[in-house]
């Protein structure tokens, strides 16, 4: 379990992180979404010591990251898997070299030992022993990713980051990606946080979401309560962005005819104009009374 308290930071006096506290528990992926800008790389960095916050506490499992000895937080680190943004692969190693990495920096282990580890984690990551020889600029994008978590795993984490791991990936490549990295959270146990803009991955993977605005959490909750969200900012975020793409998700709801009670009225009504469908089989798509009833009232009971 990772917890954040009041997380703060700022770059010459520019307030950037402005007061983050969010639990992050394990088995679980913990999504930070929000736009550009919105301070989610800065929070990764603070989290995992790249960058040192200017107040507040990063607790992994209830050890404050931020006020350990220098001794201390490596044994923190050595815990910590990390898949930077666009893989960051060394381009003159290996696949094989690449994932063996942490382990010639980090442990004693013999050579044939390391090499079975990694001949693992890169089954792990299904990825052929084809590749294993090749260099990165010799393999696709989605096999750079698969190699980049495989390397991120290797030392066996109990805390995995992935810094927008679909950057640059197709849809379907996405979603392959996406449900490895949860598996192995959940094989692993791991506490797992993803940064991502991919409303895909949200609704995937999404154990726990975070969305960031402006430097603040603004909303949090899972990929069941997103939808419904009644937060503004939230839904400019999640309309604005690839909305239309999780039409397939919302028709799911649709055909099983499970739209959660507490859903506004107009929020409903909102996906109905989006999607132009009859959600709640009304007999209306969107809201059937704009003119004359008052926004912030719920739709009487259907049936
Ligand atoms: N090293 C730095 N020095 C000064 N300002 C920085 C530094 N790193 C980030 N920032 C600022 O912090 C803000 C948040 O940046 P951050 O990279 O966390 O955004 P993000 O949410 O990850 O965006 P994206 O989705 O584009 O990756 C930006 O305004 C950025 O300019
Ligand atoms: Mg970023």
């Amino acid at each position: 379990m990772i917890e954040l308290k009041d997380l703060k930071k700022s770059f010459d006096e520019k307030p950037v992180l402005k007061g983050v506290s969010v639990v992050m528990d394990d088995g679980k992926c913990n999504l930070i979404i929000g736009s550009s800008g919105s301070g989610k790389t800065v929070l990764m960095k603070c989290m995992v010591g790249l960058f040192k916050p200017t107040s507040g506490n990063v607790l992994y499992d209830g050890a404050d990251f931020v006020n350990l000895s220098d001794k201390e937080q490596k044994t923190i680190r050595e815990k910590i898997g990390m898949l930077f943004q666009g893989g960051a692969l060394f381009d003159s190693q290996t696949v094989e070299q690449n994932v063996m990495f942490p382990m010639d920096m980090f442990t004693n282990e013999k050579y044939s030992k390391k090499r079975e580890r990694v001949k693992q984690v890169l089954d792990r990551v299904q990825l052929k022993e084809e590749a294993y020889k090749k260099f990165p600029s010799e393999i696709s994008g989605g096999m750079q990713k698969r190699v980049a978590l495989a390397r991120a795993i290797v030392l066996n984490p109990k805390y995995l980051f992935c810094d927008e791991p679909n950057s640059g990936l197709d849809p379907q490549t996405s979603l392959v990606i996406d449900k490895l990295i949860h598996e192995i959270t959940k094989e692993y146990d791991m506490t797992t946080i993803v940064n991502t803009h991919d409303m895909n991955s949200v609704m995937e993977i999404g154990d726990h979401i975070i969305y960031m605005h402006q430097g603040e959490k603004e909303w949090e909750g899972n990929n069941k309560e997103i939808i419904f969200s009644k937060n503004e900012k939230l839904n400019e975020f999640i309309f604005a962005s690839e909305f239309l793409r999780d039409a397939k998700n919302m028709r799911t709801i649709q055909e099983t005819g499970e739209i959660p009670k507490e859903v506004e009225a107009g929020i409903k009504d909102a996906i109905e104009e989006k999607l132009n469908v009859d959600l709640d089989g009304d007999g209306h798509i969107g809201d059937p009374g704009k003119a004359d009833e008052p926004s912030e009232k719920k739709a009487p009971p259907k049936k």
